[in-house]
């Protein structure tokens, strides 16, 4: 059932848009005024975030192109930036698409955007560098870089046709009941339904990205959070039966993964500047006391890996 509802809610990438009246006298009033501004008027039950193949062969379109190149291939495209085997989509799957996997489509449109973590209102671009500095465990890309454009080309092209500030039903990852795992029973769910993808030692195989470890996401990762990663587990794991373990289970791996060694965030400690880290932040920050802080490996790349938030010119 649970299942259930949750694939009608990623199949219809239904939504409420903020601030957009739904049904209303003012939507029929303008409908009846122009039928051709009506087929045009944000839907949000009906968008879905276009296709790459629709795309002309012009220099936006390259750059979408690259961008989207960029995020299914990062380590590869990227060698000198990202420091683990993790690519953008090894999170955010189907290329940005999964509803349950922190999509990135319609994500544009509400940037700029004031994040708690940071505290501050912040661009795109330094939402999509403290993926690279956290979940990739990476250095950051400058913003004027080719690179850093075509992937904003991509993510802006994955929100074409959402109005600016526009809320979608499904964005980020579906909350979990309050819980906490346990990493012994988590060691059992391990080993019988993700080693013989991710490896027994965590390291990934192949095409799989590392679960711990040097090559897999660092301590700032909302991923390195067992309630974070209880979810994205839950919903999505293993790979080729995601929605087959219990909540139970996907704490238990969550609390086991979170657990294990991984790269450290420089900085850290000033995340939530203001106090209210949630419950499961793995780390030190102002009124919070880390949750289970897993041991960590040392940062090279320690300079690149903070951004910092915008400050006023003096
Ligand atoms: C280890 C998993 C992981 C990897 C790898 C990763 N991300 Fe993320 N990303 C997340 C999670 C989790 C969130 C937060 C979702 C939430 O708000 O709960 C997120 C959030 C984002 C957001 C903001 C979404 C929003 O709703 O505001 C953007 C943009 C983004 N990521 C882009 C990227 C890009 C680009 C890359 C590659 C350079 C990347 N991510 C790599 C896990 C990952
Ligand atoms: C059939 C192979 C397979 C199995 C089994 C599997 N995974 Fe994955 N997992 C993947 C692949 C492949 C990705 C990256 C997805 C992509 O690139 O499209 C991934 C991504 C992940 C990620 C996000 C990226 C990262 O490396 O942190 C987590 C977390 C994860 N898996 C946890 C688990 C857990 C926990 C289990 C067991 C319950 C599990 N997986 C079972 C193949 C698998």
């Amino acid at each position: 059932m649970r299942r259930l509802v949750s694939t009608l809610v990623v199949a219809g990438t239904a939504a409420l848009g903020v601030g957009c009246r739904q049904g209303g006298a003012h939507e029929r009033d303008s409908v009846s005024r122009s039928g051709s501004a009506a087929a045009h008027a944000w839907n949000p039950s009906a968008w879905r975030a276009p296709t790459v193949a629709e795309l002309p062969n012009d220099s936006l379109g390259s750059a979408v192109r690259r961008g989207l190149a960029l995020v299914t291939a990062t380590a590869d495209s990227l060698p000198r930036f990202a420091a683990s085997n993790l690519s953008c989509t090894s999170c955010h799957l189907d290329e940005g698409r999964r509803g349950t996997a922190a999509p990135l489509s319609g994500v544009f449109a509400r940037y700029p955007k004031y994040i708690e973590r940071t505290g501050a209102v912040v661009p795109i671009e330094d939402r999509v560098n403290y993926c690279m500095t956290r979940s990739l465990a990476g250095s950051r890309l400058p913003n004027d870089s080719r690179e850093m454009q075509d992937i904003v080309a991509y993510l802006a092209f994955m929100a074409r046709g959402v109005p600016i500030g526009a809320h979608l039903a499904v964005e980020g990852m579906p909350a979990m009941p309050k819980d906490a795992g346990d990493t012994t029973r988590g060691g059992t769910v391990y080993r019988d339904a993700c080693a013989r993808c991710h490896g027994a030692d965590g390291a990934g195989l192949l095409k799989v990205p590392a679960l711990w470890g040097p090559k897999s996401f660092s301590i700032g990762a909302s991923m390195a959070r067992q309630e974070r990663a209880a979810s994205f587990i839950r919903h999505n794991m293993p790979f080729d039966k995601p929605g087959t373990l219990s909540d139970r289970e996907a704490y238990d791996v969550a609390a086991f993964i979170t657990a294990k060694p991984r790269p450290d965030l420089p900085d850290k400690a000033h995340d939530w500047p203001l106090g209210g880290a949630p419950a499961d932040v793995p780390y030190d920050t102002k009124g919070h006391k880390a949750f289970r802080p897993p041991p960590l490996l040392p940062r090279r790349n320690a300079a690149n890996a903070v951004v910092s938030a915008p400050r006023p010119l003096r």
